[in-house]
């Protein structure tokens, strides 16, 4: 069936718009938060394996690479294995090392991506377990995988990918907290208390999107720089670089995104009034005080900053501009934080006359070489 904007300009505004509900679509019949129950059907026959494995390579490319850095610091965080990501088309021909106890995950939105399926054929060649996170039902990375968890996001138009990263960050947090669980890192009412968390985000989100108006204020602002740079730490630095990224592929204005702390070692040396900063810094970061050092350090030397924290938070008002987004568990803010990026790359790119369904020169999924 053919699939329509409505009422939206464009289907990338309608699939930012529509995030809530992925949320709601990803977590159906798996999120039980009464009862403390988290149900992965497509990994159940591999648990054991899952919670074994001494290690867990996670496979992706683009925005979906982004997704897995994410789900590196997730199941390290939480279940305590160590993740190594990699880029498919770097893993593929590196000669890497893989020892059958090893775990693949690959995460691809079209499931097809030519250089995450030749990593995975080859992590298959060394016997190693291969976890699918695919958006596309029945896909070539779905189909050779052997086993693994649907976004269920519903079909993504917009080239630049924005629902499926929510749901490919919210769904590896949904792995990352399974396996978790089976191998005693978390206990049953921690489990819990994460899941209610994870039921009270589509609200939580749909509140960030409905300040679409203060990001397009903001946008207007800022359309006609020629540079960003985005900042975050921890869970928070593959949201920067993914804020990075939207703005380049839509607006072709350079963008780069760093761990907050990196920015001393570069980057800091770009900064005049003529290069806005997004710093993102929920107080829910166990460094937000380094990071209110780097905001400190960029409005110094002139530089502009738009941040992104808390409801409640007030200490971030000298800068240029604040994105408010409500509080949750640390490990589920990069769900809220990326809506503005998105929004905001979507506004400038609008603004400047750029096709923002079907940007230049980038295919929606990439299937040869
Ligand atoms: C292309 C698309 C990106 C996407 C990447 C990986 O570059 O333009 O939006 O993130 O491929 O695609 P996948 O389908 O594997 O997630």
């Amino acid at each position: 069936q053919e699939i329509q904007k409505g009422s939206y300009k464009h289907f990338m505004l309608k699939e930012i718009c529509e995030q809530p509900e992925v949320l709601e679509q990803c977590m159906r019949g798996r999120v039980k938060a009464s009862e403390g129950q988290l149900l992965l059907g497509g990994l159940a026959m591999h648990m054991d394996r899952l919670a074994a494995a001494t290690r867990i390579i996670i496979v992706a490319c683009g925005t979906s690479w982004h997704a897995a850095l994410l789900g590196e610091y997730l199941i390290e965080h939480l279940a305590r294995i160590p993740v190594e990501v990699e880029y498919g088309s770097e893993f593929r021909y590196r000669n890497p090392i893989l020892f059958k106890e090893d775990v693949l995950i690959a995460v691809s939105q079209s499931g097809e991506t030519a250089d995450t399926l030749a990593a995975l054929q080859l992590a298959k060649q060394h016997k190693c377990l291969c976890i699918g996170v695919c958006n596309q039902v029945g896909s070539s990375i779905a189909r050779e995988t052997d086993g693994g968890v649907y976004l269920h996001a519903g079909p993504e138009i917009g080239v630049a990918s924005t629902k499926a990263f929510t749901a490919q960050i919210f769904t590896l947090s949904m792995i990352a907290l399974k396996i978790a669980h089976r191998r005693g890192e978390i206990d049953d009412d921690s489990l819990k208390s994460k899941l209610q968390a994870m039921t009270e985000l589509p609200g939580l989100l749909k509140r960030v999107i409905d300040q679409k108006e203060t990001v397009l204020q903001m946008a207007k602002v800022y359309r006609y720089a020629s540079n960003f740079l985005y900042l975050g730490r921890g869970f928070n630095f593959p949201v920067a670089l993914e804020g990075a990224l939207k703005l380049k592929e839509i607006s072709y204005i350079h963008a780069e995104g760093y761990p907050a702390a990196e920015m001393k070692h570069g980057p800091i040396a770009l900064i005049d009034q003529f290069m806005p900063v997004v710093v993102i810094a929920p107080k829910s970061d166990p460094n937000y005080h380094k990071l209110q050092s780097n905001i400190e350090e960029v409005l110094a030397r002139g530089g502009a900053v738009i941040a992104i924290t808390e409801d409640d938070n007030h200490d971030l008002d000298n800068c240029d501009y604040v994105i408010r987004v409500p509080t949750t568990d640390e490990f589920l803010m990069p769900v809220l934080a990326v809506a503005p990026l998105q929004l905001m790359a979507y506004y400038i790119a609008d603004m400047r006359g750029c096709n923002v369904d079907q940007p230049r020169n980038l295919a929606k999924s990439v299937t040869v070489e």
